[in-house]
């Protein structure tokens, strides 16, 4: 039987170099697909708001979204560790409210650990969370909440400056005591700078091969959502294509009475058809 993977997983996984497995899940059924197929760790990413919930960003998740798809994704999950993202705004204003909404992520869905992101500004943030007993995973690079400041989707910390900004936030991120940190379109080198630097497992996202993990979006590495598809996606399969002929079939077969046949049925005996006309 596998063991429940928790933050000590993680930091075994950093100290000995193995690669650790992330992906996002937001609903019950895929979670279980991904739990059972052995995946170290489900994040159910405020990326809801993109591939589930038809947003253009990730900015109007909130708190009950997370937490209804929280719960979902808690029953399915018996041995990856389960990471909830604390939504837009769920952290940023204060030290106050991001301790009380982790503990509300945790405490209402199950969750193991709360993902957020930023460096320096939300490092109190980080550190009142951890004293709290919530394990926190830090995020930086492309850090999608703060779109409308960084003016669009593109890579973080190509230039000196902001590579060394980069690297002086995800020393500060650990320092206050976060369990792992997502870095996310950085470019692969700086990646493996700053993993090499960090006590603690970084988990990338367009981040290269040297980072202590990867995550993917299912959506994306299953071909299911066409709006966009980053550079850094690898297709695992085109399960978008395959659903829309099976979408298509079903219209067809239902149209020329090919569907439901007998063996669909449910019986009934004649005599007692016949007793209702
Ligand atoms: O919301 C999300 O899915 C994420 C991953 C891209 C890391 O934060």
């Amino acid at each position: 039987m596998m063991k429940k993977n928790t933050i000590i997983t993680y930091q075994e996984a950093k100290n000995t170099g193995k690669k650790l497995t992330m992906l996002t899940a937001y609903d019950y059924s895929t979670a279980k697909l991904m739990d059972e197929a052995g995946v170290d760790s489900i994040l159910v990413g405020d990326s809801l708001g993109n591939v589930m919930l038809g947003y253009p960003d990730t900015l109007s998740v909130t708190m009950e979204d997370m937490i209804h798809h929280g719960k979902a994704v808690a029953r399915a999950v018996k041995n990856a560790l389960l990471v909830l993202d604390m939504p837009f705004m769920s952290y940023q204003a204060s030290v106050y409210d991001a301790v009380v909404n982790a503990g509300r992520l945790v405490k209402e869905t199950g969750a193991n650990a709360v993902k957020l992101e930023g460096g320096k500004v939300v490092c109190p943030q980080i550190k009142a969370i951890t004293e709290a007993q919530i394990p926190v995973m830090g995020h930086l690079g492309l850090t999608p909440q703060s779109i409308n400041a960084l003016g669009g989707y593109k890579a973080q910390g190509r230039d000196e400056e902001t590579a060394k900004k980069l690297i002086s936030d995800a020393l500060e991120v650990q320092k206050s005591g976060a369990f792992a940190l997502v870095l996310e379109c950085v470019p692969a080198k700086l990646a493996a700078h700053i993993t090499k630097l960090l006590r603690i497992p970084t988990i990338g996202i367009g981040a290269g091969k040297d980072c202590g993990g990867q995550v993917l979006v299912y959506q994306d590495m299953l071909g299911m959502y066409s709006d966009f598809t980053p550079k850094f996606v690898k297709r695992y399969a085109e399960l978008g294509e395959s659903m829309k002929s099976a979408f298509r079939q079903y219209f067809e077969e239902v149209q020329n009475g090919e569907f439901p046949a007998r063996s669909h049925e449910y019986g009934i005996s004649d005599e007692i058809i016949e007793r209702l006309y």
